[in-house]
């Protein structure tokens, strides 16, 4: 696998903090640079969450809550294109165009182990949390005939132990996030399962 460290811990100017892109333009972004339609979902629901989080857990205004969607919408938006440079390519774009560096060093904090970024802020925390999660609660859904309706946080937490489903997923990344946000599983995948079950490709 490619060395994705960014080595840097300080990302965007001071100066440009409230400067967000806005709905749209978010959205743009992720349809142009994101072919994809199953990565543009997980992008999607990982911003779902991240916003609900904000609003629900934190308490913030919506226009601060904003800036969680838009770090968890565009997230892993140079993944498909650029792999062995994720996560600099969007970053650097975000750079150019002078986006506040709240959202640039959330984008950066979402795989400590992969880009050398410490997580600091709660948003940075919480990004690290739902990234992985998300994904997991999504491939347990995705099995059921159901789907999301009736999925139990159990048998969520029974495939967690069950390393053969969702191999890809790493267990340790998931404990370490929580433990580094101090949360339990117990407390996000409700929440997950709550706010991503209705999240769709339109955003
Ligand atoms: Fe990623
Ligand atoms: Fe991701």
């Amino acid at each position: 696998m490619a060395n994705l460290n960014l080595n840097r811990q300080d990302f965007g100017r001071p100066q440009d903090v409230g400067n967000v892109l806005t709905r749209e333009e978010t959205l743009a972004l992720l349809e142009e640079w994101v072919p994809n339609e199953r990565l543009r979902l997980h992008m999607l629901q990982v911003g779902a969450v991240m916003k609900a989080w904000a609003l629900e857990k934190e308490e913030l205004p919506e226009k601060e809550a904003h800036k969680w969607w838009v770090a968890g919408v565009l997230h892993d938006a140079d993944w498909e294109k650029y792999p062995e440079a994720h996560c600099r390519i969007i970053i650097e774009e975000l750079e150019t165009r002078r986006i506040d560096p709240t959202i640039i060093r959330t984008i950066a904090s979402h795989g400590p182990r992969y880009f050398g970024v410490e997580p600091h802020s709660k948003m940075e925390l919480m990004i690290y949390v739902f990234d992985e999660l998300s994904g997991f609660v999504h491939a347990a859904a995705l099995i059921r005939p159901d789907r999301y309706q009736g999925l139990e946080i159990k048998s969520v937490l029974k495939k967690l132990k069950t390393p053969s489903f969702a191999a890809q997923v790493d267990r340790t990344d998931i404990e370490d996030a929580l433990s580094r946000a101090s949360l339990d599983l117990e407390a996000v995948v409700p929440f997950v399962i709550r706010h991503q079950q209705h999240v769709t490709l339109a955003g």
